[in-house]
């Protein structure tokens, strides 16, 4: 593996900045293989060193990807201008600069999020050509009609007349109002906007899945896990 200059390899991985590591390289706080290294620009091999800031190692993957059940209340941002940032829910030691949530829940939705800084895989993941499905469970204030599947299956008019993808919905079974409703897109607010054009409302909504990566039943609200590799692979096909 080619080597890279170590303040690149801590930089890209945490939140230090490159002037912050060569101070703490200078007084000693950053080992590589258990040695204090005192110059940030040496070079290193970025698989097999192991590196350490002021004790904490830094894993030598190259982007975090983290599913996270995402509580009501915070918003998708990386910063708390509009309210609460979802980022606050993941420990400093997990953060890295480039974080930010890929794809929105609003501010009253609740269940999966992926947060990451591989702005890449983000970008193929939310292109609607992507076709990568989000599952929900909504809550709707008005009793489930049969007939919405074969409107959602037509591609629901909005009330602006924009059109969606195709969808697929089904009620909860042993439940008037509550339903499964799978898209593609991630259009603003649109599934609440989805069923506001058929004269419903979204009252309570849950993402609980985005493509192959499904919420665990065992995540609480505002727990989080990594991704699996297999997951990162087949996330966008
Ligand atoms: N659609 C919405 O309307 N809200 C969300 O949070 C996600 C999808």
């Amino acid at each position: 593996m080619a080597q890279i200059r170590l303040d690149k390899f801590i930089s890209e991985r945490t939140e230090y900045t490159r002037s912050q590591i060569k101070q703490l390289a200078a007084k000693g706080s950053v080992k590589v293989d258990g040695t204090a290294v005192k110059r940030a620009d040496v070079k290193i091999d970025p698989e097999t060193a192991a590196v350490s800031v002021c004790g904490t190692e830094i894993s030598a993957q190259r982007y975090r990807y983290i599913l996270l059940n995402k509580p009501e209340g915070y918003v998708c941002s990386t910063n708390d201008n509009d309210g609460e940032s979802v980022m606050k829910l993941v420990p400093p030691e997990m953060r890295t600069k480039n974080m930010f949530p890929a794809g929105r829940l609003d501010k009253d939705s609740l269940g999966a999020l992926l947060i990451t800084d591989d702005g890449g895989l983000a970008h193929r993941m939310l292109a609607p050509k992507s076709h990568v499905p989000k599952i929900y469970i909504v809550k709707l204030d008005r009793p489930f009609q049969s007939n919405y599947v074969d409107l959602f299956k037509n591609g629901v008019a909005l009330k602006d007349n924009e059109r969606c993808l195709p969808a697929k919905v089904k009620s909860l079974e042993n439940t008037e109002n509550m339903a499964f409703i799978e898209i593609c897109e991630g259009k603003y607010h649109q599934v609440k906007r989805m069923f506001a054009a058929l004269g419903n409302k979204v009252v309570g909504l849950h993402r609980w899945r985005i493509g192959n990566v499904e919420l665990d039943e065992s995540l609480e609200e505002g727990e989080f896990r990594p991704l699996t590799q297999e997951e990162i692979d087949n996330l966008v096909k």
